[in-house]
């Protein structure tokens, strides 16, 4: 059944590098989504480690810390029905070769180790990495409180 949840979505140091920020913003604006926390943030290796603490051991893990740590990511939350698989099918697979035209890794990424974004891929994990980003909390806001739409 569906259901309003939230999911953990990231603009990597490469989407921000390649200005890539507002189209991703806007596809989730257009989808529908509501924006619960944005911010721009310069990730410590300690905390991309906590945030990828299941790939650790991989062989790709050493090169992947380094990567989202070479600059800024973009940090957001957003709700809305069924947020978490709605979210991650909007990215696309994450080997950008097999991800569909459409998609934001499909139209905009060719690398898997350079795929631009990131979206929690389960309810739990949405809301650990949540906490994880936001240890400061969210602000709780009503698009309905105000009539800015008639
Ligand atoms: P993973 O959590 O498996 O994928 P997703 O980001 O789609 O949830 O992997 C995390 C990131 O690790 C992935 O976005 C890109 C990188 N990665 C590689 O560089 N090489 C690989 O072979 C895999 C599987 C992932």
């Amino acid at each position: 059944m569906s259901k309003t949840e939230r999911t953990y979505i990231m603009v990597k140091p490469d989407g921000v590098q390649r200005g890539l920020v507002g189209a991703i913003i806007a596809r989730f604006e257009q989808r529908g989504f509501k924006l619960i926390a944005l911010k721009l943030v310069q990730a410590t290796t300690e905390h991309l480690e906590l945030h990828y603490a299941d790939l650790k051991g991989k062989p790709f893990f050493p090169g992947l810390i380094k990567y989202m740590a070479s600059g800024p990511v973009v940090a957001m939350v957003w709700e809305g029905l069924d947020a978490v698989k709605t979210g991650r099918v909007m990215l696309g697979a994450t080997n950008p070769l097999a991800s569909a035209p459409g998609t934001i890794r499909g139209d905009y990424a060719l690398a898997v180790g350079r795929n631009i974004c990131h979206g929690s891929d389960a309810v739990d994990s949405a809301e650990k990495e949540i906490k994880l980003w936001f240890p400061e909390g969210l602000t709780q806001y009503s698009h309905s409180q105000e009539n800015w739409i008639f």
